[in-house]
């Protein structure tokens, strides 16, 4: 870690599960959302990742994965997942960094990244780490705020808005919040050395006035029947994108699943305070069942 470190959108504290989803109007976004994440994951598999987890509001949807493994930078957002979830050996809570991931190489067979790139000042970096984590044949689900949506094309082209939906570069709306271009998203899943194959447009009536006065329903169906055009033109505000890595699908690694986000060493011996690295010697603490990847000992 002793590498530069972008800057991070930092949800220590936060009451985002509860303000924006819970009591925020959104329940037509959670439901479109869950609609493509089940039309593209695979229906199962061993060992599933979930980059920038927060408060564990998908992982009910993961159900078909005999272990999930849920990262995010807030300790309070893991800790309001496990309350949610509660403590099993199917749900592995990590406090951590999708710059410097603590997992050793293919140990996950799937990965899901949820609103969580328009947080990232160096998506590449970030995409990088995830892509050796994963198996051949393994399955990443990536969502990302798009530039390119009809509203930003309409503030555009009637003088509302100053930067071109059109353009290749992103968009910090509010700090550490960013809409990306979807050909910039796919070049970048390409230098990582994924296949970025099918996409799904999600929330296209994201627009209150419409969802306060059509029924919930008919925008989710709207919604669903609209979601695969996707694949020909991207114009919602949400992108839901699949990738796979290339290769006959592969077993996920046997044994432990750690790797030291610090020396990159494969060796932590679990000791009653965490994980020790035999490496640097870091202890990596966990408490309360919840691995912290940040504060070492
Ligand atoms: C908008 S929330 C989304 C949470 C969840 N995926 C969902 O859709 O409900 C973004 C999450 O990304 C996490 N995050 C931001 N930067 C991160 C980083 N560098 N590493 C890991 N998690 C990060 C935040 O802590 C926050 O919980």
């Amino acid at each position: 870690m002793s590498e530069s470190q972008p800057p991070i959108c930092d949800y220590e504290g936060s009451d985002y599960q509860e303000k924006f989803w819970e009591q925020g109007s959104r329940e037509y976004e959670d439901r479109v959302e869950a609609i493509a994440l089940q039309r593209l994951l695979p229906k199962g598999g061993s060992r599933l990742l979930e980059v920038g987890a927060g408060a564990g509001r998908n992982t009910s949807r993961y159900q078909g994965y005999q272990q999930i493994v849920l990262l995010d930078y807030s300790r309070t957002q893991i800790e309001l997942a496990q309350q949610r979830l509660g403590e099993s050996e199917r749900y592995v809570y990590v406090v951590g960094d999708v710059y410097h991931l603590p997992f050793a190489q293919e140990a996950f067979d799937a990965a899901t990244m949820i609103r969580t790139l328009h947080h990232l000042v160096e998506p590449q970096k970030a995409l990088s780490q995830i892509r050796p984590t994963l198996v051949p044949g393994a399955t990443f689900i990536l969502e990302y705020a798009n530039k390119r949506n009809l509203k930003a094309i309409a503030r555009w082209l009637f003088r509302q808005q100053a930067w071109s939906p059109f353009g290749p570069e992103a968009i910090e709306f509010t700090e550490l919040n960013f809409n990306f271009h979807p050909r910039v998203v796919y070049k970048w899943l390409k230098q990582a050395s994924f296949s970025p194959e099918r996409k799904l447009t999600v929330s296209h009536f994201r627009i209150n006035l419409l969802k306060r006065h059509v029924p919930l329903n008919v925008l989710v169906a709207l919604d669903s029947m609209m979601q695969r055009t996707g694949n020909w033109i991207q114009l919602t505000p949400s992108v839901f994108q699949f990738a796979s890595v290339e290769g006959a699908p592969g077993r996920v690694r046997e044994g432990s699943i750690w790797r030291c986000p610090e020396c990159d060493s494969l060796e932590l011996q679990t000791t009653a305070e965490g994980l020790s690295c035999k490496g640097c010697k870091r202890i990596w603490p966990v408490r309360n069942g919840i691995y912290d990847f940040k504060n070492p000992l």
